[in-house]
């Protein structure tokens, strides 16, 4: 199946940066966000990136204006209509997630395919509130979405081979490397990833070390670029305990199960970069 238009549900962190990737391939873009001035802020986001790669060097004027011509940012749900494929990238709500799909089934054409960007959420349970669960995927990007090369192309058990197909196809157009896994909760990365993330947490909350040790004991001991509570306040703090929450329940292992900080953390508001305060602090 041929892509030419892309929707992209979401223009925070993931949304943004997925939309950018997009319209840098040469696709034409619509975002939507819930409301304007969400829709600016991650418009506004995409905008300084690009400028930043032009000062670089990195980009041309040209290319960057071409990049941003094609996107059609939009509040209106109805305007993803004629895409080809939709990725959606909103909270890590199960209730959203499936409101934004059954909506979306009822707009969409028959052959429009759909793609959750969820870190750990069901794509089956997505999947089930359509009447197209053979083609609907995972499409699980990594943050930033512009830098990070790999994208797991997730499997339900109603996923068709055409669809894993078309995926493939997109998201090497993307310039971006698949890798496939089953819809099993975390997929690949993530079922690795986050249990060592929460340790840093326990590690932190235990008072073994400070944060900066910490993170410097990972970075310079192993060779990671950023140690585990950076990468926290940048994946998000919120973000982060959700996906814990949903493993913990799937798994009910006690190294996916958030610690207590964490939830605190969400409730101060302190959500890591993106509020100017985490771990560390941003203002
Ligand atoms: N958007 C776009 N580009 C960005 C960026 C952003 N948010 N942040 C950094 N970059 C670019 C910079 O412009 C720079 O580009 P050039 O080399 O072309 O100049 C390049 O990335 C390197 O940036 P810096 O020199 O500023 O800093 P760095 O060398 O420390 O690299 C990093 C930054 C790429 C983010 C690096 O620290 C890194 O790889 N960190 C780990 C990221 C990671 O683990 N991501 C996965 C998170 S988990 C996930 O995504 C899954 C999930 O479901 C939660
Ligand atoms: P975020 O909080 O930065 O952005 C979510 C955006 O979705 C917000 O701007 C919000 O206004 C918008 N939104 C909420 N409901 C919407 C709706 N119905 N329609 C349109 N927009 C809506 O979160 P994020 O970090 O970008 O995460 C988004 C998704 O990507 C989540 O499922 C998350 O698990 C996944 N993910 C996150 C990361 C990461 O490192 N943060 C990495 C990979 C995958």
């Amino acid at each position: 199946m041929e892509i030419n238009k892309v929707g992209v549900i979401g223009c925070g962190l993931m949304g943004a940066g997925i939309a950018q990737v997009c319209a840098q391939s040469g696709f034409t873009t619509v975002v939507r966000e819930v409301e304007q001035a969400a829709l600016e802020r991650g418009m506004g986001r995409i905008d300084a990136i690009l400028s930043k790669d032009v000062k670089k060097g990195k980009l041309s004027e040209d290319d960057r204006a071409a990049a941003l011509s094609r996107l059609q940012p939009t509040t209106d749900l109805s305007d993803l209509r004629d895409c080809d494929i939709i990725i959606e990238a909103i909270v890590e709500n199960i209730d959203a997630k499936r409101e934004v799909f059954s909506t979306l089934d009822g707009i969409c054409p028959e052959s429009t395919v759909f793609a959750s960007n969820t870190s750990s959420l069901t794509i089956m349970e997505m999947a089930a509130t359509t009447k197209r669960p053979d083609r609907f995927a995972g499409l699980h990007f990594f943050n930033p979405v512009p830098v990070m090369k790999l994208v797991e192309i997730v499997r339900a058990i109603t996923t068709s081979d055409a669809t894993v197909a078309t995926l493939k196809e997109f998201t090497l157009a993307l310039g971006k490397t698949p890798i496939e896994t089953r819809d099993s909760t975390g997929f690949i990365v993530n079922r690795l990833l986050v249990p060592y993330l929460l340790d840093a947490v326990r590690v932190l909350e235990s008072g073994i070390a400070t944060r900066e040790d910490i993170d410097l004991g990972m970075q310079l001991g192993c060779g990671h670029p950023m140690g585990p509570l950076t990468l926290l306040d940048f994946v998000g703090i919120d973000t982060t305990y959700y996906i814990a929450n949903i493993m913990f329940e799937e798994f009910r292992e006690p190294r996916f199960a958030p610690p207590p900080l964490l939830r605190r953390m969400v409730l101060a508001g302190h959500l890591g970069r993106k509020s100017g305060k985490g771990f560390y602090d941003y203002e």
